[in-house]
């Protein structure tokens, strides 16, 4: 179904490393955020969550390109090194988090304006020289697949989940993991945190993780379990999760765009949101609020991208529950909340599915490179396994 959508404009990714500032870019696909709320989205939000009979049997994973991690370089330009700036300039940049010139090249310049109190003239010209100082521009095909042949995953603990989701979690995007209450979104979520901290050739990127817990479900006593079914030292383990509770959306947002700082400081390499979508779903339940709620999660979405954009080797991993679908007769049901602004924004979305006890089924919905698969794993004691 042809869909109204806003002109986007595009931002470019930082592609060069500090030895080799080859002249490249990729397509990008990112919106700057500014991006106005889908119409045909909140009216199907409204028909669902009011639960009216009409449906408008929109499939949400349809005509939308995918956010594509391709860069894979670690990259510390400082803020610093940017030409002709001053050091209360500077200040205001570091003090706002904008502490890498990828931070400013990659972030629109409304947001950086209202963050920095800088003005339009001095932020638009403070970005050329990011932009410039990083030389963005296109890369060709092959040099984009040389980048992915040795993008670093993370394993989620189970062999099978792994192979069926090529590898392992992938850096530079978002993986949602949606399904029911239960399934295992949050345990897998525990079990990454762990697992990221593994050395790389054991499925780790020997880093750290960050929990934005928005449910009040983190238990450090899982990471300990998990850690000592690995044989790890889980006093280490826990010392390199970094966790928060997010008490509103509004709350939530803030800390997403506050970790920008933190993920160079403490070399986090995986980011986590459990769950998403729940506090803006609760606080925005009315119909007249759904257009409001879906501009301010298509923003905070948009925060999270720009992030795996920053940081090509940060896995960006957000759970989401599912809405039964009113109208449908025939299959599965449920489908992920959040509409057409969540499936556009997901790299990669895993459906989870209770199996018998202890088995639960994963399922790839919506991958630009994995075929639809299942794969059947487990939640035992000691973590996520295969059945
Ligand atoms: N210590 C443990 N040993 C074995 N299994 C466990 C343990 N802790 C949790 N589980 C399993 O994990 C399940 C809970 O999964 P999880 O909390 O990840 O659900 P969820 O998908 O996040 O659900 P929700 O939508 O409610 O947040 C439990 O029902 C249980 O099967
Ligand atoms: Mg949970």
């Amino acid at each position: 179904m042809a869909k109204k959508k806003t002109t986007k404009k595009k931002t470019s990714k930082k592609t060069t490393t500090k030895s080799t500032k080859k002249d490249e870019m990729e397509p990008d696909n990112e919106s700057d955020g500014e991006e106005m709320v889908d119409e045909e989205d909140v009216k199907e939000l409204v028909e669902e969550e009011l639960k009216e009979e009409k449906h408008t049997g929109m499939e949400n994973t349809q005509n939308f390109s995918k956010i594509s991690p391709f860069v894979v370089d670690s990259l510390n330009y400082d803020v610093k090194d940017l030409p002709g700036v001053g050091a209360a300039t500077l200040k205001k940049l570091e003090d706002a988090g904008y502490g890498t010139l990828q931070a400013i090249a990659m972030t629109p310049q409304k947001t950086i304006m209202e963050d920095t109190g800088l003005g339009e003239k001095t932020t638009a010209s403070i970005i050329q020289a990011a932009r410039e100082t990083l030389q963005l521009t296109y890369v060709t095909a092959d040099q984009v697949w040389e980048r992915r042949k040795h993008l670093p995953k993370i394993t989620t603990g189970s062999d099978k989940v792994d192979e069926l989701i090529g590898g392992g979690i992938e850096v530079g995007g978002i993986t949602e993991l949606f399904g029911e209450y239960r399934t295992g979104k949050t345990q897998i979520c525990h079990q990454l945190c762990v697992n990221v901290q593994l050395p790389r050739s054991e499925g780790g990127l020997e880093g750290r993780a960050l929990y934005i817990d928005t449910e009040g479900t983190f238990r450090p006593e899982r990471l300990i379990q998990m850690s000592e079914a690995k044989g790890l030292d889980y006093k280490k383990v826990l010392k390199d999760v970094f966790v928060i509770r997010a008490h509103t959306s509004e709350h939530q947002v803030l800390l997403v765009k506050n970790s920008i700082d933190t993920i160079s400081k403490e070399k986090i390499n995986l980011i986590i949101v459990d769950s998403l979508i729940s506090h803006f779903r609760s606080e925005y339940i009315s119909r007249g609020t759904l257009a409001t709620r879906q501009q301010l999660l298509n923003q905070h979405i948009h925060d999270l991208i720009r992030l795996g954009n920053i940081y090509p080797e940060l896995a960006i991993v957000v759970t989401n529950q599912v809405q039964a679908k009113p109208d449908a007769f025939f299959g599965d049901p449920n489908r992920p909340t959040g509409g057409h602004i969540m499936a556009h924004a997901s790299t990669l979305r895993l459906y989870l599915r209770k199996g018998k006890a202890e088995q639960r089924i994963m399922i790839v919905k919506d991958a630009p490179h994995l075929p639809e698969g299942e794969a059947v794993f487990t939640i035992t004691e000691d973590g996520i396994g295969d059945a």
